[in-house]
């Protein structure tokens, strides 16, 4: 598969099959997403990959941090506010996201539930933590974005789904109870792998792109 291929065909996952992959396979994959480049090859990224039944107790832990309406507390801030055109494209897409799944607006119940599915990795097999040393700022953050997008395209070359998640690093210190990260990392997000239910409807839709004209900027 081509790199384009790959960036053409992948979407978030958001309701994965139960079967795991096999151990080999994420090694392989995690060996060739190493590749990644970083400033000065500093390699920041730390990955912790966490199945079975190690999984489910993390998640019935986020779950009732989650649930019982626990604050959330990233080690990165989330952003204070979307506006504009951000807004806008966060609406569009959350609306396709409720839409796929028959929950109307106003729906706060099923609204809460689906956005709850986070929390249960979308039913993954496996999910994996990325975290930076706090020592190399955004730098740092920003070389784990790059592996993000390794890891994600070459996870669809070998037929796997993903889905990057935020919404995960709500709650760092839960994490850190199942997880070792160290203190002196910044957890930045998680990404929930396995194979995905292709039919069912919330893996049905997919989100637009803005065309380049209202990107990129050529001087000459
Ligand atoms: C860093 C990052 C964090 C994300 N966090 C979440 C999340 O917490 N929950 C979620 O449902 N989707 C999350 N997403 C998925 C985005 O909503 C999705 O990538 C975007 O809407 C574009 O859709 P696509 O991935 O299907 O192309 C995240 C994506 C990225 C790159």
């Amino acid at each position: 598969m081509s790199v384009q291929k790959a960036l053409e065909g992948r979407f978030s996952c958001r309701k994965f099959a139960e079967t795991p992959l096999p151990r080999t396979v994420i090694n392989d994959l995690l060996k060739t997403v190493q590749k990644t480049a970083s400033w000065c090859n500093t390699q920041p990224w730390a990955i912790d990959v966490i199945s079975g039944e190690s999984l489910k107790k993390l998640s019935d832990s986020l779950i009732q941090s989650a649930s019982s309406g626990d604050v959330p507390n990233p080690d990165f801030d989330f952003p204070e506010q979307y506006s504009g055109v951000f807004r806008e494209r966060r609406k569009v897409c959350g609306l396709q996201l409720y839409d796929s799944v028959g929950i109307q607006k106003g729906e706060v119940e099923k609204t809460k539930e689906q956005s709850l599915e986070n929390f249960n990795f979308f039913s993954a097999p496996h999910a994996l933590f990325i975290s930076t040393p706090k020592e190399l700022g955004l730098y740092g953050a920003l070389d784990c974005g790059l592996y993000i997008s390794s890891f994600m395209l070459l996870a669809q070359e070998l037929g796997i789904n993903t889905i990057a998640q935020a919404a995960v690093a709500s709650y760092p210190d839960v994490i850190r109870q199942h997880v070792q990260i160290d203190i002196n990392r910044n957890l930045l997000c998680g990404i929930s792998f396995g194979y995905g239910e292709e039919s069912h409807p919330v893996n049905r839709y997919r989100t637009e792109r803005e065309s380049i004209e209202n990107v990129a900027v050529f001087y000459d």
